[in-house]
């Protein structure tokens, strides 16, 4: 069986400051095993976030990484500096990244290669547009997201990595995705995963992402194929506790 997993995706929110208020208000409700409970938080909370969840079953992710090792990127962040501090997770390809900040499959396949080099786990964004929904090319859309984010991949290093799929319509619009509508393209992304992993793809977690909330994260997790959430809004309130103990 696969072990549900639920992350906070904390975006650009919350001063380290306010991030260790929130870690001590939050690590208490939602610390459990019955879950795997992930908060990803911005590179300059990393730090302190880390330290407050020491000794709690909550891991530490990021939002985001450079593919190179070291060396003359101004501004970026490399695998060994998240690995050190304590990361376990790294959100890659988000939507809102490829959109402001001009990330493709090409960059998202480099870094998901790179956080497995480092024994990190990737967390592999894709989702369509309205647009491509309305035009009816979802799944077409998500298989080569999949494809290309994945690409040269050996089936027990794909079987590490954590795909999220994420309507675009549905982030932080508060229209969540009906569970079948959900349900549809995550078996989308495990039928491709099987045809490129063989009987791996039964053994990858898929999450959903887009407007989850207390309310609708039962009805969302419990379908067949969804392992779980990557959680936005919610996930900065009290209100993760419900999620994460749907
Ligand atoms: P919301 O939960 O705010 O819709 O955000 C979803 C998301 O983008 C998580 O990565």
């Amino acid at each position: 069986m696969r072990k549900k997993i639920i992350a906070g995706n904390w975006k650009m929110n919350k001063t380290p400051k306010e991030a260790v208020e929130l870690t001590r208000m939050l690590k208490g409700l939602v610390d459990t095993d019955k879950s795997d409970v992930v908060f990803c938080v911005p590179a300059i909370d990393l730090i302190p976030v880390g330290e407050v969840l020491k000794g709690t079953n909550i891991s530490l992710g990021a939002e985001n990484v450079y593919y190179e090792e070291s060396g003359a990127y101004t501004g970026e962040i490399s695998p060994s500096m998240l690995k050190e501090v304590g990361v376990k997770y790294v959100i890659i390809g988000h939507s809102e990244r490829r959109q402001y900040f001009a990330e493709t499959d090409e960059t998202v396949n480099k870094k998901v290669k790179k956080i497995l080099e480092h024994d990190m786990i990737p967390i592999m964004c894709c989702g369509e547009t309205l647009e491509q929904r309305e035009a009816g090319i979802t799944i077409e859309h998500i298989r080569i997201q999949v494809k290309k984010g994945l690409r040269d991949l050996s089936a027990s290093d794909a079987e590490k990595v954590i795909i999220a799929y994420e309507p675009i319509w549905a982030i932080g619009t508060g229209k969540t995705a009906t569970s079948n509508q959900a349900q549809e393209v995550c078996h989308a992304i495990r039928t491709v995963l099987g045809e490129i992993f063989g009987d791996t793809a039964e053994k990858m977690r898929i999450m959903y992402g887009g407007s989850v909330n207390g309310k609708n994260a039962a009805e969302l997790f419990t379908m067949a194929d969804i392992d779980g959430g990557l959680v936005g809004g919610a996930s900065l309130k009290a209100d993760f506790e419900k999620i994460v103990n749907y």
